[in-house]
């Protein structure tokens, strides 16, 4: 018998204030044409003025915690995939578990940027197989509008605020492709693109500082590794990129997402787009987009879906899971 991280609920909250491409135009010589036509994006929700990301990963979590029938204290452990944490520290993850009145198990964050709830959701899959814990909650939640430099129309148009949750379970399984939940994973990091994607700032240089990007670079190497890392996982799991049900990408650009699926030899209607409404949520955008992909009625029982990220680092993979 082969033991599975299962998913057994999905959720996810936005920010109430919603802020439309127009937006930007009365303060940086930009336009809703050329945002949307570099990015796709048309709109992306903000925090409010004191709403933390502890505080979206929490209303995410209530809302997997319903979904899945499931009480705080049935989980063992939360993970929550963020760059954007309230404090240097506690884990943002403690906070979560705190708000949610959780007194048991355990609480880390993971730190790898748009990649992070790829590394995240690995992380509870290793979690569960080695039978650490049985119930993993994973949080993607950011609130990268904290670390805009809102003079820079080259990025601060592009980023936006949100949180996801999944709850995986161990369940047993047969140990082939048929099996629900994680089948497999590919996780890679390359420290020397580090200066293409940052933040010129943190606690060790004691300042909060702001996202830089060279996007023309990071976009290159989106193109090149996401198809890639995909590929690799399938193949992990003993699988074709045409068994794909659904891509469930990191939604970072519509143009980079096109792409990636062009590259699988899978059609648009093949992969869950959330880019235009939500900006890149960074951590938070693939179960932002997997919560969304289920209320939509995309996602169902059974479906293959893989699911792949890049980021500062760089740090990019992806994951294989039968829903
Ligand atoms: O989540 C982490 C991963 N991040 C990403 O995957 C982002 C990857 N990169 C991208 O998505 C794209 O590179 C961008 C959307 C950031 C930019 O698109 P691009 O097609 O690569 O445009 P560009 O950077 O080459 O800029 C083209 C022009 C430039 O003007 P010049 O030098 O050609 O005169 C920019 O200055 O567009 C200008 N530009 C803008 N114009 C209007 C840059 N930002 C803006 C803007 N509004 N907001």
């Amino acid at each position: 018998m082969t033991i599975r991280a299962v998913v057994r609920g999905v959720g996810h909250y936005l920010p109430e204030r919603v802020v439309p491409n127009s937006e930007f135009e009365a303060s940086l010589d930009t336009s809703d044409e050329w945002i949307k036509a570099r990015s796709g994006i048309e709109r992306r929700h903000f925090a409010a003025e004191g709403e933390t990301t502890s505080d979206l990963a929490t209303h995410a979590a209530r809302a997997a915690l319903a979904h899945a029938g499931l009480q705080a204290d049935d989980i063992d452990a939360i993970i929550v995939a963020t760059s954007t944490a309230d404090l240097t520290f506690p884990s943002a993850a403690t906070m979560v578990q705190a708000n949610l009145g959780m007194t048991r198990g355990f609480a880390f964050d993971v730190q790898a940027v748009c990649a992070g709830f790829v590394f995240a959701l690995t992380n509870a899959n290793a979690l569960i197989i080695s039978r650490q814990a049985q119930r993993v909650l994973v949080i993607g939640a950011e609130t990268f509008s904290r670390i805009m430099d809102w003079q820079d129309r080259s990025t601060c148009v592009l980023f936006g605020d949100g949180a996801g949750a999944l709850i995986l379970e161990a369940q047993q399984g047969q140990g082939d492709v048929s099996d629900r939940g994680i089948l497999a994973a590919d996780l890679n990091s390359d420290g020397r693109h580090r200066d293409i994607l940052y933040v010129d700032g943190g606690i060790s240089t004691q300042s909060t500082g702001f996202l830089r990007m060279e996007g023309k670079e990071v976009f290159r190497h989106a193109i090149e590794k996401l198809a890639a890392t995909a590929h690799t996982a399938l193949e992990k799991a003993g699988l074709k990129d045409s068994d794909v049900d659904w891509i469930v990408p990191h939604q970072a650009n519509i143009r980079i997402i096109q792409g990636t699926a062009k590259k699988m030899g899978l059609p648009m209607d093949r992969v869950v787009v959330t880019v235009q409404d939500h900006g890149n949520t960074s951590a938070a955008s693939i179960p932002l987009a997997l919560s969304v992909g289920v209320a939509r009625g995309q996602i169902k029982p059974n479906d293959l879906l893989v699911t792949e990220a890049i980021g500062g680092g760089l740090a990019w993979g992806a994951v294989v899971l039968r829903w």
